[in-house]
């Protein structure tokens, strides 16, 4: 019950707020002429996330925010993209942290949906530098700990989660090459990672499927790889409004 509540109280009720709070955020900052490092002036045209998936009546759970974790607005928008992939299809996380996200990706996408999700170990040498601050997000006990609570009552659902590790950099995505209807980038913020593990979300991605990053307007590496991005190859990335996600389709 208080799941199917957070699922409707995260994109009717807290994504509005939020949007507001954003936006009046930004306007004090230009105003007082210094922003907050993380608070990036957004270029990104706007979308709302009504354009980009169909509401349903979807469901969260493990409600409390960790540092590092998506907003709940932002895990409602992702759970209404999971919910409307095909069944059968393959959805792919790169950066699990607590494995928040991933499991509301596997518990509400259709049957056979398979989740895939990396993290990078947190002994593994990297191919490019991580940015400040966000070392603490790799150095944890365990990579998503938080759907091995489910898995009792959940067996079949989390059972379709596979916990992939390697550095996003040079971790192999052929087997995945054109098969991932939702792609959700969230790994590295600095801006080489967030240029390569672009690069890999494209090549997995099949065609009438979606990419998602995380922390645009946040993390500066994330803005700056996006929008060089945008203004080079004019994919058409949306922001979606009030939120700090991207949202892209492939059409062909
Ligand atoms: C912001 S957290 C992910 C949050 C998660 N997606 C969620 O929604 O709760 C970033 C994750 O990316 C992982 N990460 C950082 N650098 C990485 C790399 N080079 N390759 C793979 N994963 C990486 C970190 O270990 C961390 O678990």
């Amino acid at each position: 019950m208080i799941s199917r509540y957070f699922g409707f109280y995260s994109t009717h009720l807290y994504l509005p707020g939020s949007a507001l709070s954003r936006k009046v955020r930004r306007f004090l900052g230009r105003i007082r002429g210094k922003q907050s490092r993380f608070l990036q002036q957004a270029r990104l045209p706007q979308v709302s996330w009504r354009e980009c998936t169909r509401p349903r009546a979807i469901r969260l759970w493990e409600h409390r925010k960790e540092n590092g974790n998506v907003r709940i607005s932002e895990l409602g928008v992702l759970a209404n993209l999971a919910r409307n992939c095909a069944p059968g299809a393959n959805l792919f996380e790169i950066g699990t942290f607590d494995g928040r996200t991933t499991l509301n990706l596997a518990l509400n996408a259709p049957d056979g949906c398979q989740v895939h999700t990396l993290d990078l170990p947190p002994e593994m040498a990297t191919k490019f530098a991580i940015a400040e601050g966000e070392r603490h997000m790799v150095d944890k006990p365990r990579s998503g700990a938080r759907c091995e609570k489910y898995r009792e009552r959940e067996p079949e659902r989390i059972g379709r989660i596979h916990q992939l590790y390697g550095d996003s950099a040079t971790f192999d995505y052929t087997p995945y090459r054109d098969s991932c209807a939702l792609v959700f980038v969230d790994g590295s913020h600095a801006y080489e990672y967030a240029l390569s593990d672009t690069r890999a979300a494209l090549s997995m991605v099949t065609k009438g499927g979606v990419i998602v990053w995380h922390d645009y307007g946040i993390w500066e590496g994330v803005n700056r790889a996006l929008e060089e991005l945008e203004a080079k190859e004019h994919l058409g990335l949306r922001n979606i409004r009030g939120t700090s996600l991207v949202f892209w389709r492939r059409e062909n």
